[in-house]
């Protein structure tokens, strides 16, 4: 099975109070379990989503192309790295989540811009990098977490 993942950040047209963040994140948690999916959801008190994807190259892009994208809660969509990966950073959540401030989400994408682009102008690969810092942030961050856990 060829492992793939994908990072995006967006920003919410809508207001994502707690029971909305759990009902999305309910939903995605079924979906992604019986698709084989894993990842990280982070939301900042500003509305602003960043996501990383982790499954079948098919089921990632798809839920990611032909769902999240146009899903009309959320808009400005900018893919930061997707590709090929050898192993999972979050395989034991369907769905991991974390509260993050604006300046922890600043920090991570100032990470994802040292990101090179190919010089056939494709997307770039997810940076190892990035999803070191993401894992660290997730470490350091147990706070809010446990309301929304999955566990
Ligand atoms: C920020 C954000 C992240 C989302 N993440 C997921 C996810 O990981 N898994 C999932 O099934 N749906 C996720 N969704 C919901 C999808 O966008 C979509 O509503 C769902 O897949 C149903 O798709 P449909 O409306 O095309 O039927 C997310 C939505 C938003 C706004």
């Amino acid at each position: 099975m060829a492992l793939y993942h994908l990072i995006y950040q967006s920003q919410a047209t809508v207001p994502f109070d707690t029971p909305a963040l759990a009902a999305l994140l309910h939903q995605s948690r079924l979906f992604n379990h019986r698709h084989h999916m894993s990842g990280l959801l982070l939301h900042t008190p500003d509305d602003r989503f960043l996501q990383l994807l982790e499954g079948e190259e098919a089921d990632v892009r798809s839920l990611y192309y032909q769902h999240i994208l146009p899903d009309p809660r959320h808009q400005h969509c900018e893919v930061l790295g997707e590709g090929p990966c050898l192993q999972r950073s979050f395989a034991d959540w369907n769905m991991g989540f974390r509260v993050a401030l604006a300046t922890d989400l600043h920090i991570l994408l100032q990470e994802a811009a040292r990101t090179e682009y190919a010089a056939d102008g494709s997307r770039p690969a997810v940076s190892p990098a990035l999803l070191r810092q993401l894992l660290n942030f997730v470490g350091r961050n147990t706070g809010a977490a446990r309301y929304y856990s999955e566990e």
